[in-house]
């Protein structure tokens, strides 16, 4: 279902990629390789599948609508395994969306904290965050957040731009993911030349493109019809199955969360 948070919130990342990608055209590579990578060497995966990679601890967002308070998540604590496919369901409005925004530290929370990798995110700068969410963690959302001037290539490898690696090595590693999200003949292709499920499997190539520790996906099937949803979450289970990928992701739909190993339930922002 839609929601202001989420467009929001896509509308924000879409923005951090633009102005990113601006820089990125009249910067030195070098520099750039510098800034966003010397301080923050985050990258270490886990031991194992079947470690804890993303702990919430007591987990409470409030959100301040005039006069009133909404208390989106009431102290929700959840671990998840690295190499789990997790479904975060419950009603509209049960608070799905403001857990994954924590999870993905694309949101702060009021109290409690969220542990990623063994790293305590809570002690993080919005700076450090963001190069964290940079080198270690993977997006998709139900309307896609492509940038609408740019390819299926460059959508996918700006984010290996903004990493700073060399433009031999972001343009074959989206054309390999590219071809694994099936669209190994439309590097070229723009946005608005695709359907709704070429677009999302851009988007997941894009999410993907920079190996993630997790993938996070808030609806992705919501604006797809069956057939063309069954190809997304066939894509989602073949990298975890494949790769071990961790996933989380927010569904409405039993036939959804079939494909998952696992069902986080909210009701009224506690876990059911
Ligand atoms: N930015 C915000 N400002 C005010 N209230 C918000 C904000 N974001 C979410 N809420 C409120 O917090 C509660 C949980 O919202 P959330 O978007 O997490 O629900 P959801 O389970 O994802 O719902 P849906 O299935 O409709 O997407 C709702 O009552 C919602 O109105
Ligand atoms: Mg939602």
């Amino acid at each position: 279902m839609g929601n202001g948070m989420q467009t929001e919130t896509e509308k924000e990342v879409g923005k951090e990629f633009e102005k990113e990608f601006e820089k990125i055209g009249t910067e030195n590579i070098a520099d750039r390789k510098k800034e966003a990578g010397a301080e923050i060497e985050m990258k270490t995966p886990p031991e194992k599948t079947g470690d804890v990679i993303i702990e919430g601890i007591d987990i409470v967002r409030t959100f301040r609508m005039g006069e009133v308070q909404v208390r989106a998540l009431r102290g929700v604590s959840v671990k998840i395994l690295h190499g789990e496919f997790i479904a975060i369901m419950g009603p509209s409005g049960s608070g799905k969306t403001t857990l994954l925004n924590q999870l993905g530290l694309l949101d702060t929370p009021n109290s409690g904290k969220v542990i990623i990798n063994g790293i305590d995110t809570s002690l993080m700068s919005d700076k450090e965050k963001g190069k964290f969410r940079l080198h270690n963690l993977g997006y998709v959302f139900q309307d896609y957040a492509l940038l609408p001037e740019l390819n299926a290539s460059e959508n996918v490898y700006i984010s290996l731009m903004m990493q700073g690696r060399s433009k031999a090595e972001y343009e074959s590693a989206a054309a390999e993911i590219l071809a694994a999200v099936g669209l190994g003949d439309r590097l070229a292709q723009l946005p608005s030349k695709m359907s709704g499920g070429q677009q999302q499997r851009v988007s997941i190539a894009r999410a993907l493109a920079h190996k993630p520790i997790i993938l996070f996906a808030d609806e992705p099937c919501a604006n797809l019809d069956s057939q063309t949803s069954k190809e997304v979450l066939d894509l989602f289970k073949k990298f975890n199955k494949e790769y071990g990928q961790t996933i989380v992701m927010v569904t409405h739909e039993d036939w959804h969360a079939a494909y998952t190993d696992r069902v986080i339930r909210l009701k009224d922002g506690m876990l059911e």
